[in-house]
């Protein structure tokens, strides 16, 4: 088993990426430890230039991103853990993987379509073809298991796919050299938490690049922001029911008996067995209190953690030289196999 899995380093670490992606690495790091295979975590630094962004504030975010990640238990001595910008191999295999990507399976990225907008001729290239750049993270190690959210199983079809062609024009296939250059990579995606919804609006993803922060938790807010944002977070005037089907046309409120559920281990069903009757004036401060019980650990880590730049740059320099080691044979068969002269 080998598990790799990525995250932007722009914004703070919210509750969508915990409960949708960060918490099942944790998980996987623990499985992966006692099976004796490889967990790899990397701050996707080079995806975040495929959007304007302030030089200062992606060194910034990648430091706290560091932090986050290791208060929430990923530990550098098991996993490999570190940032794109120090394994150019990344950026090589996105070139080399490029001739066999097609425009057309791009354009039909939901991502790019969402990011762009009424305004494609305006976008950086960068954002065109950065489902490349994610294929290439993951195919470089022979990654296994990729634990995401719902947003991101469609890049890893992608991946698959663009690792599937490969393997049949350059590898195992009838055109290729004998044998498969790349494994396909199975998404993990959370049964009870795939898609944490905006607290501002139900039909919105949580998402870093919303610009009104009252949308999100962040693992890094203290507890009285915490109650606030939750106190704010838009629901409805109807009690819970007791069957969860009956939230069905209730996307605020059925967000956030999500959370609750996700956070406390339940079941929607457990926790509207418990909550069934009341209204939003009794459920909220209870999803405060359990989103503050359980953030304030995390919280109190990062915050030591983030305070020492130095040891958060050996953690990755340390990591990027495991990260080396492990793609070089890869990258070296992807090169061989396209007949490139090294
Ligand atoms: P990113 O940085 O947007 O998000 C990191 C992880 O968090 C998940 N996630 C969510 N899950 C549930 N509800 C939400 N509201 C929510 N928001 C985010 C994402 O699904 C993701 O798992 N392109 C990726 C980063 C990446 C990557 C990779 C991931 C680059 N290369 C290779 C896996 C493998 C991204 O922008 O995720």
């Amino acid at each position: 088993m080998r598990v790799v899995s990525g995250i932007q380093p722009t914004g703070n670490l919210h509750l969508g990426n915990y409960l949708g992606a960060i918490r099942n690495w944790v998980r996987l790091q623990d499985e992966v430890t006692a099976g004796g295979g490889e967990s790899l975590f990397f701050l996707a630094d080079l995806h975040a230039l495929s959007q304007p962004h302030v030089p200062a504030e992606l060194t910034a975010s990648t430091y706290e991103m560091v932090a986050a990640l290791v208060a929430c238990g990923i530990d550098p001595e098991r996993s490999i853990l570190f940032n794109q910008a120090q394994v150019p191999a990344h950026a090589e295999l996105q070139w080399l993987l490029s001739g066999t990507a097609r425009m057309g399976w791009l354009n039909r990225m939901t991502q790019w379509k969402d990011k762009s907008g009424k305004n494609r001729e305006g976008q950086s290239a960068a954002l065109f073809t950065y489902p490349v750049l994610q294929a290439a993270d993951v195919l470089l190690y022979q990654a296994t298991h990729v634990p995401v959210g719902e947003d991101q199983k469609q890049h890893l079809e992608l991946a698959r796919d663009i690792a599937q062609k490969f393997n049949h024009d350059f590898g195992g296939g009838p055109n290729g050299g004998g044998t498969d250059i790349f494994v396909l990579p199975d998404p993990i995606v959370p049964a009870d938490a795939a898609r944490i919804m905006s607290l501002r609006d139900g039909s919105a993803k949580m998402s870093k690049s919303d610009p009104s922060d009252m949308s999100r938790i962040n693992l890094t807010d203290d507890a009285d922001t915490i109650m606030q944002k939750v106190r704010k977070a838009k629901s409805d005037a109807e009690p819970l029911p007791a069957d969860p089907a009956d939230l069905a046309n209730r996307a605020e409120a059925a967000n956030l008996v999500t959370i609750h559920a996700a956070l406390a281990g339940q079941t929607t069903a457990e926790v509207l067995a418990q909550f069934a009757g009341q209204g939003f004036g009794a459920f909220k401060p209870a999803l405060g209190e359990l989103l503050v019980a359980k953030l304030a650990p995390i919280n109190a880590r990062f915050v030591e953690l983030r305070r020492d730049t130095a040891a958060l740059d050996a953690i990755l320099r340390a990591g990027a030289e495991r990260a080396r080691a492990l793609a070089a044979p890869t990258l070296a068969r992807t090169y061989a196999a396209l007949g490139l002269v090294r």
